[in-house]
């Protein structure tokens, strides 16, 4: 964690000065008798993760596996978000090009009502070997039900009833809504969401991690990387030792002084679902009651050609965090060209992964210089176990900067509101 770049915005003091504040709240985060504490089980989450609970679902999705070319991922915000993330953030980049596909290849459904995206879906279904998981806490969120009633069907005309029942995973509360009853009645294998873990904070759970299992990752390294990220914050508690408070405290200082709107900054495009996953937590955790630090995002250097001017020019109430990776997993480097016709000579010999770097260097400076504070978070390597501790770390620091702007983190009231709306228009009786 790097908070040097935005001293210049607000002076180091006052952000120190949040230590009081914070220590106030993080004991009630970590002991989970905080605002919103029916909501906190996904605090210990990863050092209580059952090693039975991993060995189901590695054996499930090596079961599932050797059915299927295609997994479907039925599920909305928190009930898939972070599923994603890890899945693309590991994933080779052409994996549905490639000639011999190890895993199945994952698709989503149900987090959008695009009649054509669905009707496409069962058009490759039809010709594809697959199944699925089905995902929804509650169970009675419209987008994963009506995807899931269409590939229902589908499955149970391709396979018949039985095969299809082999082919479907439900994952939902232990008790409650209408998927558990359906699960219950077609006699689906299910996984529970714990009660007291919300959609967003469930990716240490059957929902992120069963749908990681299937796309061929290790769920163990993941749990492995939470876990240390847990122990640390659990045995550090000053802004200077303890990650999560100085990035709680670095971008709290810097909202409380009008810098209003956190960009999320990766300069790699397979981190792009992990932004999204960012932005779900965030937005949904902090915007409440007039509330909240506007959580956006950029991949660069692609955006610095679309939001780059804006950034290093518009309205100066932002600031940015970058999720800097120092290590790439391939070595490509620029050939050397005898005409040197485009220029790039004095780059021969180098790799594109230095450029970037050179490149996210470049940007910091000239954007700290146009006036955007910049929070730097340096990760090794993109691995199970280096997004296992990002999980962890952005969700507590999450829960610790809801309570520092005064909401709770772990409910979403202003949700319903479309939902009303649309019910009433639908004429749901
Ligand atoms: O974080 C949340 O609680 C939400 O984003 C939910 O995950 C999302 O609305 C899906 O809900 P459910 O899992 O109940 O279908």
């Amino acid at each position: 964690m790097d908070l040097s770049n935005i001293y210049k915005f607000v002076p180091k003091a006052d952000i120190m000065a949040l230590q009081d504040e914070m220590n106030r709240y993080y004991p009630g985060l970590l002991n989970k008798t905080g605002i919103g504490n029916n909501f906190l089980g996904w605090v210990d989450l990863p050092s209580k993760t059952d090693p039975e609970l991993l060995r189901r679902m590695e054996e499930d999705a090596r079961r599932l596996r050797s059915i299927s070319e295609i997994f479907v991922v039925v599920g909305i915000g928190g009930s898939y978000l972070g599923a994603r993330a890890v899945i693309e953030a590991l994933g080779h980049h052409f994996y549905d090009l490639l000639d011999k596909k190890p895993f199945p290849y994952i698709i989503y459904a149900g987090h959008q009502l695009s009649e054509d995206y669905h009707a496409e879906l069962l058009e490759i279904l039809d010709k594809k070997e697959y199944s699925l998981v089905v995902i929804s806490k509650s169970g009675t969120t419209t987008e994963p039900a009506i995807a899931f009633r269409i590939l229902k069907n589908h499955l149970e005309a391709k396979y018949g009833k039985e095969g299809a029942r082999q082919r479907i995973i439900a994952i939902t509360d232990r008790q409650k809504g209408a998927l558990k009853g359906l699960a219950d009645k077609e006699g689906y294998p299910t996984y529970v969401v714990p009660d007291d873990v919300g959609g967003r904070y469930s990716v240490l759970t059957p929902v992120g991690l069963l749908p990681i299992a299937m796309a061929g990752f290790n769920i163990r390294k993941i749990i492995e990387g939470a876990v240390e990220m847990e122990s640390l914050a659990r045995t550090t508690n000053t802004i200077a030792d303890n990650p999560v408070m100085t990035y709680v405290a670095g971008r709290n200082a810097l909202y409380r002084n009008g810098k209003i709107t956190e960009i999320l900054v990766n300069y790699l495009p397979n981190l792009f679902f992990l932004t999204e996953w960012w932005k779900q937590l965030y937005g949904e955790s902090e915007g409440k009651h007039g509330k909240g630090l506007f959580p956006s995002g950029v991949s660069f250097t692609t955006d610095l050609h679309s939001m780059g001017q804006y950034i290093q020019d518009g309205m100066r109430n932002i600031f940015e965090t970058v999720l800097s990776v120092e290590k790439s997993n391939h070595t490509l480097t620029i050939p050397k060209a005898d005409d040197d016709a485009d220029g790039l000579n004095y780059l021969a010999g180098k790799r594109i992964g230095y450029v970037n770097h050179m490149a996210e260097l470049g940007t910091l400076q000239a954007h700290v210089d146009g006036g955007v504070p910049n929070i730097r978070i340096q990760v090794p390597e993109i691995s199970e176990y280096t997004l296992g501790q990002l999980i962890y770390f952005f969700e507590l620091a999450c829960g610790l900067s809801g309570y520092m702007l005064g909401v709770n983190p772990f409910d979403q009231p202003g949700v319903e509101a479309y939902k009303k709306n649309m019910f009433a228009l639908l004429g749901k009786p």
